[in-house]
């Protein structure tokens, strides 16, 4: 059951069926987890009884359905080994997909809309040029160290998520929340279902870093 008490991170936890929901009014879930849910709420402009109200009548998942329920149990080890195997690769997928991709909607769609094209296309290379190293840092240094057992500091991981989230919006308000222009082809809807796709990944991956892994 979900209270004013908890924060963001508590009630995802508590119900990870909620996350559409707050995707849906803005509410930040991954790098914003740690605030409370009722500050959360009233910023948005909501009143938080009815909305945790709201929030309290989504389902919860069947435990079998529910893949982010049966991460959490997992053990530090696993849970590295996951989001590895799992969330590093998949994104880095993507990447390369969306570059691909998104190089030829620029060149088919200069005309009509280059300098939209262009400004989504910096923000992903950013994207892109951010999360390379990020991930081999969490792989060759700081997942390794925490296997052992060791303290980390996590505050530069979590500041590059921070940042990477603030990219995301970007893409979100420049794709006009990915909504596609009427003159569209299959590629560019292609690309603009990579980048939510991406994002959507992005944000469930950091959540698992900054609210779970990292607070262990
Ligand atoms: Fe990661
Ligand atoms: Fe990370």
């Amino acid at each position: 059951m979900i209270n004013k008490n908890m924060t963001i991170e508590e009630a995802v936890k508590d119900n990870p069926n909620i996350i559409e929901k707050l995707e849906q009014v803005g509410i930040d879930y991954c790098c914003g987890g740690s605030a409370p849910l009722e500050d959360a709420i009233s910023e948005i402009g909501f009143d938080p009884d009815s909305f945790i109200n709201i929030l309290n009548n989504i389902e919860k998942p069947v435990e079998l359905d529910s893949k982010l329920e049966e991460v959490l149990k997992l053990d530090t080890d696993k849970l590295i080994d996951y989001i590895i195997s799992v969330h590093h690769k998949k994104d880095l997928e993507l990447i390369e997909e969306i570059d691909k991709s998104l190089r030829k909607v620029i060149k088919a769609h200069y005309i009509n809309h280059g300098d939209n094209l262009k400004d989504i296309y910096q923000v992903f290379l950013l994207i892109k040029a951010d999360l390379i190293p990020h991930f081999a840092a969490e792989e060759e240094i700081d997942f390794p160290k925490l296997k052992r057992g060791e303290k980390l500091d996590f505050s530069t991981l979590i500041a590059e998520h921070e940042k990477v989230g603030s990219l995301l919006e970007r893409i979100k308000n420049l794709t006009n929340d990915f909504k596609l222009p009427e003159d569209a082809c299959a590629t560019y809807s292609k690309s603009y279902e990579l980048l939510k796709e991406l994002s959507d990944d992005l944000k469930t991956h950091i959540f698992l870093e900054n609210n779970e892994l990292f607070t262990r």
